[in-house]
């Protein structure tokens, strides 16, 4: 996030006092605190475009039949992406490329008006899916020439870009300044087709089709429907919709999904930055209501990052102002709030259709929407987690069992299987088994006589799905981020991006902290180096990890499961209690966050680190898993015991790419072929200088990819990569 809108990933809400494993679980006393020794920044040599690391990797064993097959990119700090030697890159789309003939090219000077965003590629680039398109205009699963591709649109990076001068400051936000932000929220989508490429002829690279039918944003005012146990509730009625069946935008889109019917899911994260609450509405609520708003980060009196609603009386402002200020709910936004925090369903195939906000998937932070493979018979089930520190991991298992014959179904299947269904939360326990805990009312003690929480029915258990997942019992996590379905063994990997509130066993926690527990072990200190030499020291899970877990059975629908933790992010040099998994400078990494598994069973694991980063920008790395259990126990930085997986090794974890300065590489997605890679960059630049007169900014990527000198504001922007021989990506 820029400097003038905070990262709320990293507000803990979670004062639920649940349980911790760490209070039952005989552990080994360490006060050790891990500090780490000096670091050399690894300079990146740059050759033909690649920065590459010194030493060639030697091949490795093959898992899945797959085997890495490409040099790792070295560390490094460069303001351009860095790919394997053999490899290009090059860019599909930026903010504010016009989608439609009838725009102007983007300015590069802030000028471009609110109105042709609504045309224009949105800013923040973030998850993204490649629909294979039919000449039918139909999905096309196997089709790899030609497709759909639907790009989120998280956030505004605006002090570098979207404004002539950066934020207008002032009491009042500009009008204007805050139109033209809502419509860079939300999700584009795409026609992309191949492209001859003169140089290399393979052609695997592609190009947007502009004006192409399909062509489409979706925005932080478009029309949407409330489907699923929330629809109508009264929890949700606004002055837009009274009987709350509707409601306009989707916001703070992260990551993503895509459905077995050939539509995206788009996933609402840190939606508070939008939504404020006047001083004195506790008042004017109910007790039930204002541990609501609380559990949900919005206190009364506070103000939202963007503070749409000081922006005018239009009701385009107004609505974003949680505050009770009519007589009924039908007279003002009181319950905007309840709006957001879902995952909308979009079918990319059909530009004219409204989207539909799928309640029953529960609401939080959502980070993204991830399918297990569907088998016919059996129900459909999407992993889900809540992206703030100390929050869950849910599942959705659907009613309906999956039928083969809805796969170009569309929005009618998404009805099918996505409004109905049962609603899990994730409990790991210590000694390496878990639970998936029922989240449906009248059961669990989910009910009116609930002591936190009175739960009405099951529309307020999915409006409520954190108060309800607390109830349970869930396991608070270290920041769940995205997660991935391996598609050769059906076992669940999800990133746990980093947590600076994990305090040791011994230590007492305070404020928002919570001690270790197996699944959550390490807790430490790092120290890290600013750009003017400074340091500062970072505490807690400072690098993140990545869990997995089988289910039981190997059945998606299942409700226990085995966990272990797959790889712990780590700098190479650091002690043995935190480079878990025996990171060195070919694999080492922090803070996961993008997790995809390929078609292949390749997975690709992108970092949004801020931790790592005095010795390396962000990156991305692909890796060849093995198995749950195919480690062993272990003791983490901190004296928690935990379950590992086995030791990364250059053959099974290799860098593949590193970003421009400031960036976060999020987001993912191949062509069927594995021949075209599609990888997103958001906020190049961010946390640098912003320097209008002197066109000066913290990168000036993507122009800096093709001209050093350049002096461009830096752009949330789509690149390509592809083989110079025209080959498959990563092997
Ligand atoms: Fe938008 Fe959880 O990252
Ligand atoms: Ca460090
Ligand atoms: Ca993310
Ligand atoms: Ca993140």
């Amino acid at each position: 996030m820029s400097p003038s809108t905070p990262d709320f990933d990293n507000e803990a809400v979670n004062l639920s006092g649940n349980p911790h494993l760490s209070d039952v679980l005989a552990v080994r006393l360490s006060r050790r605190v891990a500090l780490k020794g000096a670091i050399g920044i690894t300079t990146g040599v740059l050759l033909g475009g690649a920065a590459r690391a010194a030493t060639k990797v030697a091949s490795g064993p093959r898992a899945n039949g797959l085997q890495l097959g490409f040099s790792a990119v070295a560390k490094n700090k460069l303001d351009r992406v860095s790919v394997p030697d053999g490899y290009q890159v090059s860019i599909l789309h930026s903010l504010g490329d016009p989608l439609q003939p009838g725009d102007a090219a983007w300015q590069g000077d802030g000028s471009e008006t609110a109105e042709s965003y609504a045309r224009r590629v949105g800013d923040g680039h973030d998850g993204m899916y490649f629909f294979g398109l039919a000449d039918n205009g139909k999905w096309d699963a196997r089709r790899s020439d030609k497709g759909l591709l639907a790009v989120n649109h998280e956030y505004v990076v605006s002090p570098y870009v979207l404004h002539p001068q950066g934020i207008t400051k002032g009491a009042q936000r500009v009008a204007a300044e805050a139109r033209k932000e809502m419509l860079v929220h939300g999700v584009s989508v795409v026609e992309v087709q191949r492209t001859s490429d003169k140089d290399s002829g393979h052609g695997n690279g592609v190009a947007l089709v502009q004006g192409s039918r399909f062509n489409r944003r979706v925005t932080a005012t478009t029309e949407m429907d409330i489907t699923g146990p929330a629809r109508g509730h009264e929890r949700v009625r606004t002055r837009f919709s009274a009987d709350g069946t509707r409601t306009r935008g989707t916001q703070n889109n992260c990551a993503c999904g895509h459905t077995p019917w050939g539509t995206y899911l788009t996933c609402e994260e840190n939606w508070t930055n939008a939504v404020s609450r006047a001083a004195g509405d506790n008042a004017r609520r109910s007790a039930a209501e204002v541990t609501s708003l609380n559990r949900y980060n919005l206190p009364d009196n506070r103000a939202s990052a963007y503070r749409w609603d000081t922006a005018g009386t239009e009701d385009l402002f107004v609505r974003w102002s949680s505050s009770v200020t009519g007589a009924s709910a039908a007279d003002d936004y009181r319950h905007i709030a309840q709006t957001f925090g879902w995952v909308v369903e979009i079918d990319p195939f059909q530009p004219a259709s409204t989207p539909a906000k799928r309640t029953a998937l529960g609401r939080f932070s959502h980070e993204g929407a991830w399918p297990a493979p569907v088998v016919a018979g059996l129900p459909v089930v999407f992993y889900m987690g809540d992206d703030a520190p100390n929050e869950y991991i849910y599942k959705f298992v659907s009613a309906t069992p999956w039928s083969p014959a809805d796969a170009h179904g569309g929005l009618a299947a998404g009805t099918k299987y996505l409004d109905a269904g049962t609603l899990y939360v994730a409990r790991f326990d210590a000694d390496g088994s878990g639970q998936w805990l029922e989240l449906t009312h009248g059961r669990n003690g989910l009910n009116a006589r609930h002591p936190t929480y009175p739960f009405a029915d099951q529309g307020d258990v999915v409006i409520n799905a954190r108060l309800a997942a607390d109830a349970v019992g869930a396991t608070p996590m270290d920041r769940p981020e995205w997660g991935a379905v391996n598609p050769m063994n059906g076992e669940v990997y999800m990133t746990l991006t980093n947590n600076r509130n994990r305090v040791s066993p011994v230590a007492t926690p305070t404020g928002k902290q919570l001690r270790t527990d197996a699944a959550n072990p390490r807790t430490y200190a790092d120290e890290y180096t600013r750009s003017d030499g400074s340091t500062q020291t970072n505490r807690g899970n400072v690098n993140g990890h990545i869990i997995r877990w089988r289910e039981a059975g190997g059945q998606a629908a299942a409700t226990t499961f085995q966990w272990d933790v797959y790889l712990f992010g780590a700098q190479a040099d650091a002690p043995a209690d935190v480079n878990l998994s025996n990171l060195t400078d070919v694999n080492d990494f922090s803070s996961p966050d993008g997790l995809c598994f390929d078609r292949r069973g390749m997975l690709w694991i992108q970092t949004d680190d801020g931790a790592y980063t005095d010795v390396s920008n962000c990156m991305m790395l692909a890796a060849v898993p093995g198995q749950v259990g195919d480690g062993g126990k272990a003791t983490a930085a901190g004296g928690t015991a935990t379950f590992k997986g086995a030791p990364a090794t250059d053959a099974t974890v290799r860098r593949f790419l590193v970003g421009p300065k400031g960036c976060e590489i999020t987001g993912l997605t191949l062509t069927p072929d594995h021949k075209t890679l599609f990888v997103n960059v958001q906020h190049p630049g961010e946390g640098g200088m912003a320097d209008y007169a002197a066109n000066r900014f913290g990168s000036h990527w993507p122009a800096s990819q093709t001209m050093p000198d350049s002096q461009a504001r830096p752009r949330s922007s789509t690149v390509v990569v592809t083989r110079q021989d025209g080959g498959e990506i990563g092997t």
